[in-house]
């Protein structure tokens, strides 16, 4: 939720900045700005509304040869998406780039009445308190920023420059991410490590409480406390190829479509398909600790939420004596729930730095349970703070809209359970059939893809002008269901909702008419013959019903069918699959902003 990057070195700074928003350009995109610092001590401030794009027209008419600046792109949580609400913020001499919210900015704005306000924004208010403090100079810029700090409360992640030092950097953060790229000559800064690709390898992780002050050769970092702290450079593991569209039209279709390789990638090392078992190294736990859980708790937002409700589903079915609670971080880490004893937290993000499911973390340790961590993003602060976890691996996901994350997240999860049932000594008999479903699901995805992909662009076009969905499914395909509807909200600003199909009559059937379509998803299995009953009432009320499927017996006159012709256990996740081309294409043929829709942002750091 809005990036950030900075550049110090011998390279022109206006260029890094450029190139480096626009690979962040995916984490917020209502407004952009940079600014950047000649050696005499003027300064270029370039802000537009809207996308980069609209920023680079501006750059064009005022090219500079600086050596050093900061950008950022924006989503606005105080104040509208506007040019003047845009970020770099000035106050007297310095600017200043930041990310998350500062909850206290009210208070702070009444005491710094010497400061003419020009936007409706927190972050200027950030900016004018460090001016208070800098008073033109007279102190280092670095002092000027702890003081104003110590006195901010919220989140931040922040950069810092000054006319009057242009030979520095200065940045900050307390929950909101900061890298800082360590390179020959020259030092970057950016709050994803996507924006330092090609440029270095090197990163030091900025923690919460730090704060750094960067010159093109020396990179000093202290807490806010004024103790020295010692920087530990870290490699980046991804590679430029993984942020490219690699000759998709989008990277949310690249994305679907590399989920045989990302769920390879997941497994990789993982699953011994001789003995039927899995291993998970990331936990931690011994067999000991393993047999003795009784409870689970899966935590997350959004599609995270879901992948740890589809895995509660399938870990209830085969561990014994254990409870699995599925919750929404936003709602969970206010409630006063009571967590039992022999509890393990599963916290699942694929940014690894949503600021609800961390703040989750944060309680749940304050209770002395173990947490673990189902996490994408290498370093994150989640992946960092939980006392164990398992990386999903699938490489960054670039599109808004999580895809790729979500299938890797479920397996992961139920590998997970499955490392429980082993330990608590469930017979091999019951647990032989997960481990090879998913030793073959790569495969299966891959067919799976290769074989529905024209029938369900046919199909999306079709209904691309409804106005509403609706998404069904029972048992396993009931988060599914979930799952796809927000999906295709999301991407299409098509309204659609999911229902568990013991539901139906209970409320949804009255909005059955010719502005909806439903979506049933139908796997094979104990609960099919009831799921199509359900469909048999929704046709019988003149529904217009996409039935998927992997039951060869299915016959129903419905209007659109999607088979499948693989999958068992695993068929939701298959089936899931449908859903994500079904809201791709139906966006494309809307004509909509696939991998940045409206209003949203990737990676959300503020509540
Ligand atoms: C939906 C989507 C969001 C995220 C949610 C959690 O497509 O991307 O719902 O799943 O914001 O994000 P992470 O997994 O980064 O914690």
């Amino acid at each position: 939720m809005c990036g950030i990057v900075g550049y110090i070195g011998g390279k022109n700074a206006q260029d890094f900045l450029i190139s480096g928003l626009k690979r962040l350009e995916y984490r917020g995109y209502d407004s952009a700005g940079i600014v950047t610092l000649s050696e005499d001590g003027s300064a270029t401030l370039l802000r537009a509304k809207g996308k980069i794009s609209n920023l680079e027209e501006k750059l064009a008419k005022n090219k500079r040869d600086d050596k050093v600046g900061i950008g950022h792109t924006r989503w606005a949580t105080h104040g509208e998406p506007s040019e003047k609400n845009a970020h770099p913020h000035q106050a007297g001499e310095i600017y200043l780039v930041h990310n998350g919210i500062i909850e206290n900015y009210k208070e702070l704005k009444q005491q710094l009445k010497e400061h003419e306000f020009k936007s409706e924004t927190d972050s200027e208010v950030l900016a004018a308190l460090i001016n208070s403090f800098y008073k033109d100079g007279k102190h280092p810029l670095i002092n000027a920023v702890v003081q104003a700090l110590k006195l901010a409360k919220g989140t931040y992640g922040i950069a810092v420059v000054s006319k009057l030092s242009p030979d520095e950097i200065v940045v900050a953060r307390s929950g909101s991410p900061l890298v800082i790229g360590v390179g020959h000559g020259e030092t970057m800064i950016a709050s994803d490590a996507s924006a330092l690709l090609g440029h270095t390898k090197q990163a030091i992780y900025l923690n919460d409480g730090e704060v750094a002050m960067i010159k093109k050769d020396s990179v000093e970092i202290k807490t806010l406390n004024a103790e020295p702290v010692s920087a530990k450079v870290e490699e980046i593991e991804t590679n430029l190829s993984a942020i490219q569209k690699g000759g998709y039209d989008h990277f949310l279709l690249k994305e679907i479509m590399e989920q045989p390789d990302s769920l390879t990638e997941t497994l990789r090392g993982r699953v011994n398909i001789e003995d039927g078992t899995v291993r998970l190294g990331g936990p931690g736990l011994s067999e000991g600790q393993l047999r003795k859980i009784k409870h689970l708790i899966i935590v997350g937002c959004g599609t995270a939420y879901h992948a740890g409700l589809l895995a509660s589903y399938y870990i209830e079915k085969f561990t014994p004596e254990i409870t699995v609670e599925p919750v929404i971080a936003s709602e969970y880490r206010y409630r006063q729930s009571y967590i039992p004893e022999d509890s393990v937290a599963l916290i699942v993000s694929q940014s690894g730095e949503t600021a609800d499911t961390l703040a989750c973390l944060r309680e749940i340790k304050k209770q002395g349970v173990t947490t673990i961590g189902i996490v994408n993003a290498i370093g994150s602060t989640i992946a960092r703070e939980v006392d164990g976890g398992t990386y999903v691996h699938v490489g960054p996901e670039i599109s808004v809209a999580s895809t790729k994350a979500f299938t890797s997240q479920v397996i992961a999860m139920v590998m997970f359970g499955l490392t429980i049932a082993q330990a608590k000594g469930v017979r091999s008999s019951i647990l032989k059939p997960y481990v090879n479903e998913i030793y073959n699901l790569p495969k299966m995805i891959h067919e799976t893809l290769e074989s529905v992909q024209d029938a369900i662009k046919n199909i999306a076009n079709k209904y691309a002008n409804y106005e509403h969905g609706i998404y069904l499914g029972r048992d396993t395909a009931y988060p599914t269901a979930m799952e796809g509807a927000l999906k295709l909200k999301e991407i299409s600003y098509v309204d659609a909702n999911a229902y568990a199909f013991g539901e139906l009559k209970h409320g949804p059937l009255a909005l059955i008419d010719d502005r909806f379509f439903e979506l049933a998803l139908l796997p094979k299995g104990e609960l099919y013959d009831k799921a199509v009953s359900n469909v048999q009432e929704v046709l019988a009320r003149g529904g217009h019903v996409i039935a998927v499927t992997n039951e060869e017996k299915f016959d129903l006159p419905v209007d659109d069918i999607i088979r499948l012709n693989t999958g068992d256990i695993f068929a939701p996740i298959l089936m899931n699959l449908v859903s994500q081309l079904f809201a791709y294409y139906v966006t494309v043929a809307k004509g909509y902003d696939v991998d940045q829709p409206r209003n949203l942002a990737k990676s959300v750091t503020v509540e």
